[in-house]
C-alpha cells in the first residue's frame, strides 16, 4: 500500500546550482578572475585535471536552461552571483555587464514564475582580494558587503530571497585549513580568522538587504554534518564533540547569539591553532553583529559522521572517520545515505536555536548512471534518496519544524569542486561533450511530486 505524505501548502519546491560550478565563460564579458580560476590551473588539485572554464555554458544557456526548470515545474532556483563579473577587483570598479546578466536571468525566472533565490557567495571570491590575503583579512569583510550592497541595488526590486553565504565551513576550512578547495592553504590560525570573517561579513550585509530589498527574506546557509559517536566510550564521545563543535557548532553558535562555542576555543588553544588569549580576530560589536535577526536558516545535509576517538577528523572532507554501512549505501562521494539524519538536524536546529523558519537549501546524491540502450537515465537510486530525504524532512515538519522550502542539489550534474566532472549531483544530465541537457527519471518524478505537493512511499 502506498503512503502519501502532504506537504504544507506554499512549501517552496526548487533546484540549486553555483555559478562557478555552472556557468562557464570564465573571462568573459569583463569578468575579473576568482580563486577557483587560479586554483583549478595549479597541477593535481582538480581530480581530472579539469576546470569550471566552460562547465555546463550557463553563462550563455540560460535562456534553455529556464525554459527547461519551467518544463520540470520547478517554483524556485536557487543560484549564486559570481562576485568578480560584478566587482571584477573584488571592489570599486562594477562591471555593468556582469549586473545585466543576472538582472536578465531574474526577469526570465520571474516571466517563467520561477522565485529567484539568490546565494551571494558560493565561494568564488576575487583573485584580487585573496591576493590582498582573502577572508583571513577584515577588509575582505567590508569588501563583501560593497558587493551585497551593489547586487541588491540592483536586483532587490525583484529578488526577494537572499543567502548572504553558502556553507562558511567550506569556505574556511577547506579552503584555508585542509587546502582542499581554493586558495588551498594549510594553516590554521588563517582558517579561524576566515571563519570568523566570513560570519562578519554575514551580519554586516544582513542590514544592507533588508535596506536595498523591501520585504526580503535574508538568511545564511550552512553545511551540517549529523554526528555520532562510533561508541558510548568516553573518548569518542568527546571525539563526537569536537568533530560537532568543529564542523557545526562553530558556525551556528555565534549566528544565534551564543558567541564561539567555548569548549572548541580551548581545544584550539591547546592544540595551538589559537593564541592563549582566544580569537583575537574579534572586535568589539563583531559578535553582536553576528547574531543579526535573519528571517530564515538554510541547511545543506548529504550525509552523517561515525566519529571515533582513534580518527582525525580535521584531516579530511567528509565523511572524516569509519563507515559503518555496507558500500551499497554510499553514494559515489562515499558519503553513507543516511535520511534519518536529516530528521535529527532538522529538530535539533529548530528546538534549539529557533530561526523563524528553514529551508533545506542542499540534499542530493551523486550518482553516475547514464543512459541506457532506450536512452532514458533511469536514476532509481538518485530517486529514492531524494524520496528518503523528503520523508525525513516531512516528518520534521510534522514534528513542529517550520521547514518551508526544499532544493534538490543539483538541477546539473556540474563541476564538482576538487573532484571536477567525476561526480554528476544531477537531476538533469550534461553530456559536456555536446552541451545537451538531458532530464533523468529522478526529475520527471520531482515534477510529479512539485505537482502533487507530496511523496508516495511504499
Ligand atoms: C556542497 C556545496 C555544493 C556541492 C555539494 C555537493 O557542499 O555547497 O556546491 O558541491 O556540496
Amino acid at each position: 500500500m502506498t503512503r502519501q505524505c502532504i506537504f504544507p501548502d506554499h512549501f517552496l519546491w526548487g533546484a540549486a546550482t553555483s555559478s562557478y560550478q555552472i556557468e562557464g565563460a570564465w573571462n568573459e564579458d569583463g569578468k575579473g578572475e576568482s580563486i577557483w580560476d587560479r586554483f583549478a590551473r595549479i597541477p593535481g588539485t582538480i581530480e581530472d585535471g579539469s576546470s569550471g572554464d566552460v562547465a555546463c555554458d550557463h553563462y550563455h544557456r540560460w535562456r534553455e536552461d529556464i525554459a527547461l526548470m519551467r518544463e520540470l515545474g520547478l517554483r524556485s532556483y536557487r543560484f549564486s552571483i559570481a562576485w568578480p563579473r560584478i566587482l571584477p577587483n573584488g571592489r570599486g570598479k562594477v562591471n555593468q555587464a556582469g549586473l545585466d546578466f543576472y538582472s536578465r536571468l531574474v526577469d526570465e525566472l520571474l516571466a517563467h514564475d520561477i522565485i529567484p533565490f539568490v546565494t551571494l557567495y558560493h565561494w568564488d571570491l576575487p583573485q584580487a582580494l585573496q591576493d590582498e590575503g582573502g577572508w583571513p583579512l577584515r577588509s575582505t569583510a567590508e569588501a563583501f558587503v560593497e558587493f551585497a550592497d551593489v547586487v541588491s541595488r540592483h536586483l532587490g526590486d525583484r529578488v526577494k530571497h537572499w543567502i548572504t553565504h553558502n556553507e562558511p565551513w567550506c569556505a574556511s576550512m577547506l579552503g584555508y585549513q585542509i587546502g582542499r578547495h581554493a586558495p588551498g592553504l594549510q594553516n590554521w590560525p588563517a582558517a579561524l580568522a576566515a571563519s570568523h570573517h566570513l560570519l562578519l561579513s554575514h551580519g554586516w550585509a544582513v542590514p544592507v538587504l533588508r535596506r536595498n530589498s523591501l520585504g526580503a527574506e535574508v538568511g545564511i546557509t550552512l553545511n551540517f554534518t549529523h554526528a555520532i559517536p562510533a561508541s558510548p566510550s568516553a573518548a569518542d564521545l568527546d571525539a563526537c564533540r569536537h568533530f560537532d563543535g568543529y564542523f557545526n557548532r562553530w558556525f551556528i553558535d555565534p549566528l544565534y547569539g551564543r558567541h564561539y562555542p567555548a569548549d572548541m576555543v580551548a581545544d584550539y588553544i591547546d592544540a595551538g591553532y589559537l593564541p592563549p588569549e582566544g580569537m583575537t580576530a574579534i572586535e568589539p560589536g563583531d559578535l553582536q553583529a553576528i547574531a543579526v535577526q535573519t528571517d530564515f536558516l538554510g541547511v545543506n545535509y548529504y550525509t552523517r559522521a561515525i566519529i571515533r576517538s582513534t580518527a582525525i577528523p580535521e584531516s579530511d572532507n567528509l565523511p572524516p572517520t569509519v563507515q559503518l554501512a555496507p558500500q551499497e549505501e554510499w553514494t559515489e562521494m562515499g558519503w553513507e545515505v543516511y535520511p534519518d539524519g536529516l530528521y535529527e538536524l532538522l529538530v535539533r536546529l529548530y528546538f534549539n536555536y529557533r530561526p523563524p523558519k528553514l529551508y533545506v537549501t542542499e540534499n542530493g546524491a551523486s550518482y553516475s548512471d547514464g543512459a541506457g540502450s532506450d536512452g532514458r537515465i533511469c536514476d532509481t537510486r538518485r530517486q529514492r534518496y531524494l524520496r528518503d530525504h523528503l520523508s525525513a524532512a516531512h516528518r520534521a515538519i510534522a514534528a513542529g519544524v517550520p521547514l518551508s522550502g526544499y532544493f534538490v542539489w543539483s538541477l546539473f550534474d556540474n563541476f564538482e569542486w576538487d573532484k571536477g566532472y567525476t561526480q554528476r549531483f544531477g537531476i538533469v544530465w550534461i553530456d559536456y561533450t555536446t552541451q545537451q541537457r538531458i532530464p533523468k527519471e529522478s526529475a520527471a518524478w520531482y515534477r510529479k511530486v512539485i505537482e502533487a505537493n507530496a511523496i508516495e512511499l511504499d
